[in-house]
């Protein structure tokens, strides 16, 4: 069964994506969101052991509350000598309180001091509108200043994201939990189009158009909580929401290979052609989520099985964002084809 350490197997190569502009991307990388449950020592120890495992590519942000220890982690690899800073991809967000004029910068040169680092390899708009909810809330609380998505208020953050951009600090950037009336309304108007967008997407929850969408304008989609966020922060739990592991077409696939169901999901992302970023600070865990990228294909039958389990269940439903005024968490999500106002 995949999941096996063995040292000398390690480190194990995933296989390389290609982003518009040339730049070569790892096929999977790793979290780094403690989903209010790990703390930072725990998570920048993953990163650690994650790095001597193979991973090349880390999805970090201000708001995970640990890129000051994913820094350090990062400076004694390059200190060590065994790994160049251009061996990895590296990423961050702005998050939703660094949306004022001038933010998006300062925002930026703070996850620089803390990564340690003197570029991010990609910089997203974690959120698009600028509604603020403090780390570890609860699922019922709201912050009275919340604002729905202003196409305006997007472009001028937009706008200083391409600054960064020009200046060298971010050598992508990319945008984060959009819908695709979102984009119709956004990308006619960037100077630079996003390189990456990352969402949510797992087996329950496959969001085929958006990722078709992005596909078809050569933006790469960065899959999150791609085994379906197992330990979430309870905030986002709802009553009936799948748990991707234990459908039983991922089972199915699962006991033919003789892998865990986790890595079925991994499989499937990565053979989609989307980037699947799973958290993990079990060693076991995050070196089989890595090695099964280069373990044997899911046949074109099971991935049209796993196609077909789609079960629209979205579990980062966002509620805590939401405005005075908005009706319910789908507010979010222009359910009907158009932005919600
Ligand atoms: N852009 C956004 O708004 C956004 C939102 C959410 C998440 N993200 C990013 O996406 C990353 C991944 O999402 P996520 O952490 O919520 O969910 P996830 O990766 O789907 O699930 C993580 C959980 O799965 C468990 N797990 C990992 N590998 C496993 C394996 N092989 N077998 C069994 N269990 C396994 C982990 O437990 P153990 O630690 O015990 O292995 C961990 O608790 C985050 O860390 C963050 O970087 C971005």
């Amino acid at each position: 069964m995949e999941g096996t350490i063995k040292g000398a197997e390690l480190p194990v190569k995933a296989p390389l994506l290609t982003l518009a502009s040339g730049a070569k991307i790892p096929s999977i990388g790793m979290g780094t969101f403690g989903s209010d449950h790990n703390s930072p020592g725990e998570v920048s120890a993953a990163v650690a052991g994650a790095l001597r495992v193979g991973y090349r590519l880390f999805d970090c942000a201000a708001v995970y509350g640990n890129e000051e220890n994913i820094g350090t982690v990062f400076a004694e690899a390059f200190a060590s000598g065994l790994l160049r800073r251009e061996d990895l991809f590296i990423s961050s967000k702005v998050w939703n309180d660094m949306h004022g004029k001038g933010d998006v910068l300062l925002a930026l040169a703070k996850t620089l001091r803390d990564l340690r680092l003197e570029y991010v390899d990609a910089y997203f708009v974690h959120w698009p509108f600028p509604n603020y909810h403090a780390p570890g809330c609860d699922g019922d609380a709201r912050n009275p200043a919340s604002k729905p998505f202003s196409l305006k208020a997007f472009m001028r953050v937009w706008g200083e994201m391409e600054k960064i951009h020009r200046m060298g600090l971010a050598k992508h950037i990319g945008m984060s939990n959009m819908t695709i009336p979102k984009m119709e309304a956004v990308l006619p108007l960037c100077e630079i189009k996003p390189a990456l967008i990352e969402m949510e997407m797992h087996p329950a929850f496959q969001q085929r158009e958006l990722f078709d969408y992005c596909l078809k304008r050569k933006i790469q989609p960065i899959g999150y909580c791609p085994i379906g966020s197992p330990n979430r922060p309870d905030r986002d739990k709802a009553p009936g929401d799948i748990i991707d592991t234990e459908m039983p077409e991922i089972k199915a696939v699962a006991s033919t290979h003789n892998i865990h169901p986790a890595l079925v999901c991994l499989k499937w992302q990565v053979q989609l052609g989307s980037i699947p970023i799973p958290m993990s600070v079990n060693e076991r865990n995050y070196t089989a989520n890595l090695r099964c990228v280069t373990g044997a294909p899911l046949t074109d039958a099971e991935m049209a099985s796993i196609a077909g389990a789609d079960k629209n269940c979205r579990l980062v439903k966002g509620q805590v964002f939401l405005w005075p005024g908005a009706k319910s968490w789908e507010d979010l999500w222009d359910i009907n084809g158009t932005i919600t106002k």
